[in-house]
């Protein structure tokens, strides 16, 4: 697909399917909402043991314990989106996680499987920074500004899918935390062979290719760093003034253009947190995610994904004290399967993330109970007009990194 028009109406079905999901979420009642958490645990368990092949879990590393443990498979965003793309079998896909997540997973799915997403109030209020309307609105003022043409649209996986058929539909692509340097390099160059590419610094200044990336400044701005580029290279676009804040000179010069967005869990850590546990310990090592503050990522020793952060600290020597700037519930479940290594939240007052948590035993039991009886409740489906430029994005990043 070339770069067409975006249909006018699809707007229309996206706001239509937001209104029906709102409309479908109802109150659990009381057998669920009284029952004990070991009454839970046996009902989950117990369907899906009645299930079987029809089923499959998915959890992401943000979930609570008492979740997490039923899901088949847990992940980083890219991990899921994969794996959720090779289920052609199961029936029906419970994704533990939230709204992009099971969005992406409906589009790499086949059109038999259902997706469920067991409390549809669990969104991203990163996802939630950038819309539809004001992408669009971006897009027309950046090309007020600059040859659009040389513009490549880039979508972290936390948005809607809306942004991903946007993107998809600009010849873009959709990136993850452990992906986005590739999807950059890929972006800027043109190509999708990497190793043979020289500084991708100099390939930029040649092909002139700007990367519009939303709605996360970190992970671009890290990503952007990461590679070679600096403070000079980039400005950002914000989506509460004329133009974003932009002219000409700015768009002109900047190879990213980078949308006012963050997460509201990782702009929580801060310099201050890392040199306290730094004076500590002697042997402290830092692990943060991408979505993290520039500041915070240039002092940690190590940057990645939350499954680059669960590699790493399998990796540590027994012994060391390791502070994470990411969530908490990842953070316990490290502390509390690694008791050879000291590991801490770098965040004194660990808050979780409000939707990732909103996925809990009553939820889940609720949905499974459905699903023994051929009802599906939260069903996450994705309109097909917005379902084949988001698909294009995913499978482009796919095929990327
Ligand atoms: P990962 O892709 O690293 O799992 O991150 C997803 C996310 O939402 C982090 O806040
Ligand atoms: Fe969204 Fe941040 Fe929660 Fe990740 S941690 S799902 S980016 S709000």
């Amino acid at each position: 697909m070339g770069d067409q028009a975006v249909p006018a109406d699809y707007k229309q079905f996206f706001e239509k399917k937001v209104n029906i999901m709102l409309k479908l979420q109802r109150r659990l009642g009381s057998a669920y909402e009284a029952a004990t958490d070991a009454e839970l645990v046996e009902r989950i368990a117990s369907a899906k043991d009645s299930l079987a092949d029809r089923l499959v879990v998915l959890g992401h590393h943000y979930q609570r314990d008492e979740v997490i443990q039923f899901a088949d498979k847990t992940g980083d965003s890219l991990a899921l989106s994969r794996y959720a793309a090779q289920q052609h079998n199961a029936e029906y896909v419970v994704f533990c996680g939230v709204e992009f997540m099971a969005e992406a997973a409906d589009i790499l799915t086949a059109s038999h499987q259902k997706v469920i997403l067991p409390d549809l109030g669990a969104g991203c209020s990163m996802a939630d920074m950038a819309d539809i309307d004001a992408v669009e609105l971006a897009w027309k003022e950046i090309s007020q500004l600059t040859d659009i043409d040389n513009v490549i649209p880039v979508t972290y996986i936390n948005s809607s899918a809306a942004l991903k058929n946007f993107v998809g539909r600009h010849n873009g692509a959709v990136c993850t935390s452990s992906n986005a340097a590739a999807i950059i390099k890929w972006a800027l160059s043109g190509t999708k062979d990497q190793d043979s590419l020289p500084d991708i610094v100099e390939v930029a200044k040649k092909t002139k290719k700007k990367v519009l990336f939303f709605p996360d400044q970190h992970l671009a701005r890290n990503t952007a760093y990461r590679l070679g580029f600096n403070v000079e290279d980039e400005v950002v676009y914000d989506p509460e003034i004329e133009l974003g804040g932009l002219d000409q000179e700015s768009a002109e010069r900047s190879t990213f253009i980078l949308w006012k967005g963050h997460c509201s869990v990782h702009q929580r850590f801060n310099v201050a947190q890392i040199e306290n546990f730094r004076n500590r310990y002697d042997n402290a090592v830092i692990m943060a995610h991408p979505e993290c503050s520039h500041e915070v990522v240039e002092k940690a020793d190590i940057v990645g994904s939350t499954d680059a952060i669960i590699k790493a600290v399998n990796a540590a020597k027994p012994g060391t004290h390791i502070g994470i700037a990411t969530e908490v519930h990842l953070v316990n479940r490290l502390a509390d399967t690694h008791q050879d290594l000291y590991i801490e939240c770098l965040d004194p007052v660990m808050c979780p993330c409000a939707t990732m948590n909103r996925i809990d035993l009553p939820h889940l039991a609720w949905v499974m109970d459905g699903l023994l009886e051929d009802t599906v409740y939260n069903q996450i489906i994705v309109d097909e007009i917005i379902k084949e430029g988001a698909k294009l994005a995913l499978d482009r990043m796919l095929s990327i990194a």
